[in-house]
């Protein structure tokens, strides 16, 4: 039986999925409130794991050990890494990394954790499939597209930094949990995929209105999300 696991860092990233979910009940563990119910024709539990990394593992643990998801969807809104996605567009991950973890001392590549031996964790290829597909279906006027996350607990909005994520990572998109929900996936071994509308350009851009942004990227992807629950 499969059971699916959804996760947003803010409100704002799931308050839609809660309202259109039938809700059984609200666990609430290391204060964050699980929704139990179904969604999509299917078993699902839908949480705020609240921002940055340490939160996002925490919550992939509980959902692992208390609630035996069988696959973990991660949405929400990222800033742009590429030319070719700009505010609104969607990307699915196809590998996710830790943009914050440097070991090079010991010889490990930028961004990669000791001992795991990589450093770029593969989401699932059939939940992919499943994205690209659900989104086609639901927001047949936006581009998306997959790619590589990298993730951080910081917040980019200087164009140096972000120069220095394309140049050494070849991110597509930066925000703040994905690395670290791949990685508790990876570990507990659960199939993930993280997808991401962009909110903004992760520089110093003048025009951005980013709380006009976030609000519609991310009711982009939570109309995305309930419909590739029925797919996969
Ligand atoms: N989430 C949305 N935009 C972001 C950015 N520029 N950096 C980190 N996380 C983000």
């Amino acid at each position: 039986m499969k059971r699916i696991g959804i996760i947003g860092a803010m409100d704002l990233e799931v308050a839609q999925l809660k309202e259109w979910m039938q809700v059984k009940e609200i666990v609430t563990k290391a204060s964050m409130d699980f929704y139990v119910g179904e969604l999509g024709g299917r078993d699902a539990v839908v949480v705020r794991c609240g921002i940055g990394k340490v939160n996002a593992a925490l919550c992939v643990q509980i959902l692992a050990d208390i609630f035996e998801v069988t696959h973990i969807i991660n949405t929400g809104v990222a800033g742009s890494l590429n030319a070719a996605l700009d505010i609104g567009d969607i990307l699915i991950s196809k590998d996710v990394l830790h943009h914050d973890v440097d070991v090079t001392i010991f010889g490990y590549q930028l961004g990669e954790v000791p001992q795991m031996g990589f450093r770029e964790f593969q989401a699932d290829e059939g939940m992919i499939d499943a994205a690209m597909a659900a989104c086609r279906e639901v927001n047949p006027g936006l581009h998306v597209r997959t790619g590589r996350v990298v993730s951080g607990d910081q917040f980019i909005s200087d164009k140096e930094v972000k120069q220095r994520l394309i140049t050494t990572f070849a991110g597509d998109c930066t925000e703040m949990e994905g690395a670290s929900i791949a990685h508790s996936s990876y570990l507990n071994g659960i199939p993930f995929v993280i997808i991401r509308a962009i909110s903004d350009k992760a520089d110093d851009s003048a025009e951005m209105d980013y709380p006009t942004f976030e609000r519609e990227a991310a009711s982009h992807c939570a109309a995305l999300v309930a419909h590739m629950l029925t797919l996969l």
